[in-house]
């Protein structure tokens, strides 16, 4: 047993873990931050949010100079695909991300341990946890734990994943060649996200969902709008469509499909399943804790992330909410400054998400099939980028920005882009609705001109219907 008494035992290095490390070392406590990856930063920065934007990025840049540079009087042979480069430019990318995650780590005088953490017991308000290397099993002794493993992949009980054929995020972000045809199952975010990868790269790609329309969570016109432009671009969807069973032999899967053309047969060559994430709870020794579980295998927590152990707390993709970086990164910051009696809570109603397809489709609020179902009257405005100048000069028109208010004080209650760089115009929908904003004060306020962000004045003169360039 370590001799050393920590404020702060933290288990998964992710976004929500490495930010709480921090934040709690920030407030002056002494924290161990448990990882058994070799690098720190979670999925998402080994395997998730930043490979997968990498990709996105280089695919981006070979689809534009191979269609669009001619419109742009760019005369270039036609590009030719270096793929094992484009593959170890996002290693190098990730690495950059892992190792400065590790630095923060270092400045901020946390103790990092390498390892698989488990809780080991409690006795006088200390908590033991043990830590399981190569080297053995080490035990360390802290005040609190915070409880921050994450999520893994779904898996289909008829497609096991097997790492080359049938596969998940993980390795359809390191494919070395491109597939011929891809089969997504699952238009959510990694779905759409993939297989825009690997459509832009040249492969053929086609992807199964059950439900109506893709990104089931985003607003309806947004998720038909995103549907229309990846359609343009050459995937193809099968929606209201189930997977039957499907038989994998010699590198080639062959799936049968029943959807609203009846049953079909898909041969391909590559499958990603995403039809979602769960907690990683296994092994963590949270029955023996006393640490209960919702019907979806989440750990249950209080307003303080304590669950019902105490002295235990959990955050990120291991509770209830959307399974997003950045949730669990806010997560993180509250906990910690809860646990020093700050006021602090996460704005859960202001949680922006965001689909990096191209274009990007991003979305905080309600949605209107939301305001719709609960009855809340509202006013609705709407701005196509078509209008817009600067998509203009970009020759990057698809979309729209719609904006969903209260018809009783003007405040606004949604906001949904599909559109280029739509990630980056939501952080000032996000702001404005944090601030309580109303429609009028977006439309008071100043854009600058030549910007995607007029779009965003544009559709909130729309709910007044005073839109000037519609
Ligand atoms: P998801 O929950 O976003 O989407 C899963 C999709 O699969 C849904 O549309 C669902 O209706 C469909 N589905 C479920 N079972 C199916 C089946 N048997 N056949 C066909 N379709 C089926 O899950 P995804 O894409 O796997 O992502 C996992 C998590 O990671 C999500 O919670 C997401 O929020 C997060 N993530 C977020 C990203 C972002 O913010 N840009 C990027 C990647 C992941």
């Amino acid at each position: 047993m370590s001799a050393e008494t920590f404020d702060l035992i933290v288990i998964g290095a992710g976004p929500g873990g490495y930010v709480a490390a921090i934040r709690a070392s920030q407030l002056g406590m002494k924290v161990a931050l448990i990882e058994e990856r070799a690098t720190l930063g979670g999925v998402c920065t080994n395997e998730g949010c930043i490979p997968s934007k990498a990709l996105l990025d280089s695919s981006e840049h070979f689809a534009l100079a191979r269609d669009k540079f001619a419109l742009h009087g760019i005369v270039i042979e036609p590009p030719q695909l270096d793929l094992a480069r484009m593959i170890s430019r996002k290693d190098e990318v990730v690495k950059k991300n892992t190792d400065g995650i590790a630095f923060l780590c270092k400045k901020n005088g946390i103790t990092t341990i390498s390892g698989r953490g488990r809780l080991a017991g409690q006795s006088n308000d200390l908590q033991t946890v043990g830590v399981t290397s190569d080297s053995g099993e080490q035990l360390l002794t802290g005040r609190r734990v915070l409880l921050a493993t994450g999520s893994r992949a779904v898996e289909l009980p008829f497609l096991p994943f097997d790492g080359e054929t049938v596969v998940s995020a993980r390795e359809a972000l390191a494919f070395r060649t491109v597939p011929e045809h891809l089969v997504v199952i699952g238009a959510g975010f990694i779905g759409l996200e993939l297989g825009s990868v690997w459509r832009r790269l040249g492969a053929e790609v086609t992807v199964i969902e059950t439900l109506a329309k893709p990104l089931p969570t985003m607003d309806g016109q947004a998720a038909d709008g995103l549907l229309r432009s990846l359609k343009k671009q050459g995937l193809k969807f099968l929606l209201e469509t189930a997977v039957q069973s499907a038989v994998v032999a010699n590198g080639r899967v062959t799936l049968t499909v029943s959807g609203l053309s009846g049953e079909a047969q898909i041969v391909c060559d590559r499958v990603l399943v995403a039809v979602g994430r769960k907690p990683l709870t296994d092994g963590l020794g949270l029955a023996e804790a006393g640490i209960a579980l919702d019907e979806r295998g989440r750990v249950i927590v209080d307003e303080d992330y304590q669950t019902g152990a105490k002295g235990i707390y959990a955050i990120g993709d291991l509770i209830a909410g959307p399974m997003l970086a950045h949730k669990a990164s806010e997560e993180g910051v509250v906990f910690a400054e809860r646990l020093q009696g700050e006021l602090s809570r996460v704005e859960y109603e202001y949680l922006p998400g965001v689909c990096y397809t191209w274009p990007e489709a991003a979305s905080v609020g309600k949605t209107e099939e939301e305001l719709k179902n609960a009855g809340i009257d509202y006013n609705s405005g709407k701005f196509s980028f078509l209008a817009n100048g600067r998509a203009r000069c970009m020759d990057e028109t698809d979309g729209f920005v719609k904006i969903l208010a209260n018809k009783d004080n003007g405040r606004i209650l949604g906001i949904h882009i599909v559109g280029p760089r739509a990630s980056d115009l939501i952080a000032e929908a996000v702001t404005a609705m944090t601030f309580g904003a109303t429609a009028e004060d977006l439309a008071m306020t100043f854009h600058a001109h030549p910007t995607l962000a007029e779009a965003i004045k544009e559709a909130a003169l729309d709910v007044m219907k005073r839109a000037v360039h519609a």
